[in-house]
């Protein structure tokens, strides 16, 4: 059966705004300049995204003035999204939207206060991890608040030889709970997990290196943040290999580091890239919405 698109679903398609993708001198990342996230996206506009993405792994959309409404109809054209397992600090009406900030409002935090302090890659911990996430800045401090990206094609594409040789077949274990009572001690910000919440964040094992089911580049996915231990070797030997993996995939030279600006949008692939919030001045406030579209099982 064919399906005739209606004259307003094929002025939606083919509308075009005229943006550029400035890429940055750095081991990640471009600007899209010129698009307004806010105006209908056609096909072929959606298609050069997209193609972006893949090359890029970061986006950078400046000066947005969209609705969270928008931020998930934008965030849908890629996938079906996630709901975090933190839904105390899903925006009010829009549990598909996390809110990352460290504001306390009437005694109780609005968002999760420490989001992204250890490396990782959104939700490893899931049979689908995401694909990709994106953050809409909504307040910002003055100084700090930083994000930054590493990229982990390159942390495979550099791996040194015994490094190479011992993940070689290799699985790791990963899991929510790795650091929650580390991070829960550390700070007031982590609530504790009801048996509910903590039955949906099973531990789940995934390959060390996983394969781009888009591009077919090779990846390091392992995190300091939720991976516990590589399948089938000894504690101790584990434990070094992980450290030395660790250590190797956020060199500098794999890094490129967000400044935010206000109404800043970054949509990030979590095939490609871990990231870490670089951490605000506890008297600054900074608030942001988080939307995570669910990926593949890694390969
Ligand atoms: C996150 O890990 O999604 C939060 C990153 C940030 O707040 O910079």
């Amino acid at each position: 059966m064919t399906t005739t698109a209606s004259a307003a679903e094929r002025t939606a398609q083919d509308v075009q705004q005229h943006f550029d993708i400035r890429v940055f001198d750095a081991p990640l990342g471009a600007e899209v300049i010129g698009l307004d996230l806010a105006k209908p996206l056609g096909e072929q506009d959606f298609a050069r995204l997209h193609r972006a993405h893949l090359d890029h792994h970061v986006l950078v959309f400046r000066d947005q003035h969209i609705t969270p409404e928008q931020q998930i109809a934008f965030s849908r054209r890629f996938g079906p999204l996630q709901i975090h397992v933190l839904r105390q600090f899903a925006l009010h009406g829009h549990p598909e939207i996390l809110i990352v900030s460290n504001i306390v409002e009437n005694g109780k935090p609005v968002g999760l206060g420490d989001a992204g302090r250890l490396w990782h890659s959104d939700l490893s911990y899931k049979e689908k991890p995401s694909l990709g996430s994106m953050l809409h800045a909504q307040e910002l401090p003055a100084e700090g608040g930083d994000t930054l990206f590493a990229n982990m094609h390159l942390a495979w594409d550099r791996l040194p030889a015994h490094l190479l040789r011992a993940v070689d077949g290799r699985r790791a274990e990963h899991t929510y709970l790795a650091r929650y009572a580390e991070l829960q001690a550390r700070s007031s910000w982590r609530p504790n997990l009801s048996a509910e919440q903590i039955a949906q964040v099973k531990p789940v094992v995934h390959p060390v290196v996983r394969t781009h089911p888009e591009t077919g580049r090779k990846a390091l996915f392992v995190s300091e943040h939720f991976t516990t231990r590589i399948v089938d070797l000894p504690e101790d030997e584990s434990r070094a290999l992980l450290d030395e993996l660790f250590a190797h995939s956020v060199r500098p030279e794999y890094q490129y580091r967000h400044v935010w600006r206000e109404h800043d949008m970054v949509f990030w692939d979590n095939r490609s890239l871990m990231h870490l919030a670089a951490g605000t001045p506890d008297h600054l406030r900074r608030k942001l919405y988080r939307t995570t579209i669910e990926g593949d099982s890694p390969f």
